[in-house]
């Protein structure tokens, strides 16, 4: 593995698994892997789990850790070429990428979508220079269409938790004030896909996602209905995708919002969101404190993700 910015990276998944167990068991058992390697982390956007874990992973693996906030401390990046560079940004990523990968062995990038342009986001615009231009191997720590370290952990987590060798996992819309992107919903049926699972999305009309992800999901426009035996309620707000209305919030309906009746429709399924949830819109405090909420074990697990990943990339950087 060279770089990881989709799930599909991974390889076999029933491997990966295994390594992760690994990985989660001993978890400084490579500590010499990582000695003189240093693993730089870009964040164009806020982040607590993945900031905590990437760095955790690495420190587990023996590597040094650079973390640098764009907006904060760096100079103001222009990422357009040809722009006439008079205004407030005073430095190009064509220069800043390389001079960051002077700096390390492994870059992580965070660059979330940005809604002014559907072609630029889905073309991953900012990642694809980071992997272009930086001559090291890069690792999506969520960017604008897919998020693969939180993927792993999530698949990690229901094959932990499952009780059934074929759950039936839902995904299920739920509302949110503000547009959120689609990279964690596309990932999840990315990474489904993967498995032999039954996976049913559930979503109002007009939250269609990109089919290029959700091809072989069952769509299912009755939530409750969606929920019935359900093993895995996996929760998340997104923007619509469609048409001209991408990156709107077309609704901010709570009768969405994961709540004890909606659950008890299921088959006592286990509850997984990834985390910042905003309670009582997305979900009820009572569910996302029920004992079936698996939300801190399933961050938790970004530790093993990120972990995993560092050391595939590390083992294979010498080859
Ligand atoms: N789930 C996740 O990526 O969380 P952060 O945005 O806090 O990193």
């Amino acid at each position: 593995m060279k770089t990881f910015t989709s799930i599909l990276q991974i390889g076999d998944l029933k491997a990966a698994c295994t390594k992760a167990k690994y990985v989660k068991e001993h978890p400084y058992a490579d500590q010499e892997l990582g000695r003189n390697r240093t693993l730089l982390m870009i964040f164009f956007n806020s982040s607590l789990r993945t900031r905590l874990s990437t760095q955790k992973a690495a420190l587990n693996l023996g590597m040094n850790v650079i973390v640098l906030d764009i907006n904060q401390g760096a100079w103001k990046l222009e990422t357009e070429r040809g722009v006439v560079m008079d205004g407030d940004k005073p430095e190009h990523l064509l220069e800043a990428i390389p001079v960051m990968g002077c700096c390390c062995d492994i870059i992580g990038v965070r660059s979330f979508a940005r809604f002014e342009s559907k072609e630029d986001d889905y073309n991953e615009v900012i990642l694809n220079q980071f992997i272009k231009y930086s001559g090291k191997p890069v690792i999506s720590m969520e960017a604008a269409t897919r998020h693969p370290l939180q993927t792993f952990a999530d698949l990690i987590t229901i094959e932990e938790y499952k009780q059934v060798e074929r759950p039936k996992v839902v995904m299920t819309w739920a509302p949110h004030p503000k547009a959120l992107p689609q990279a964690v919903p596309n990932s999840f049926a990315e990474g489904i896909r993967m498995t032999g699972y039954e996976f049913v999305i559930t979503h109002p009309r007009g939250y269609e996602l990109d089919p290029a992800f959700t091809a072989g999901a069952v769509i299912e426009y009755d939530q409750r209905k969606a929920f019935e035996g359900a093993h895995f309620i996996y929760a998340k707000n997104w923007a619509a995708y469609s048409g001209d209305n991408y990156g709107k919030v077309l609704s901010t309906d709570r009768s969405w919002t994961v709540d004890s009746a909606k659950m008890a429709l299921t088959d006592n399924a286990w509850f997984m969101h990834c985390l910042p949830v905003r309670r009582n819109m997305i979900v009820t405090d009572e569910v996302i404190e029920s004992p079936r909420s698996i939300v801190i074990p399933e961050a938790a697990n970004r530790i093993v993700s990120a972990q995993t990943v560092l050391k595939e990339i590390l083992l294979n950087m010498d080859k």
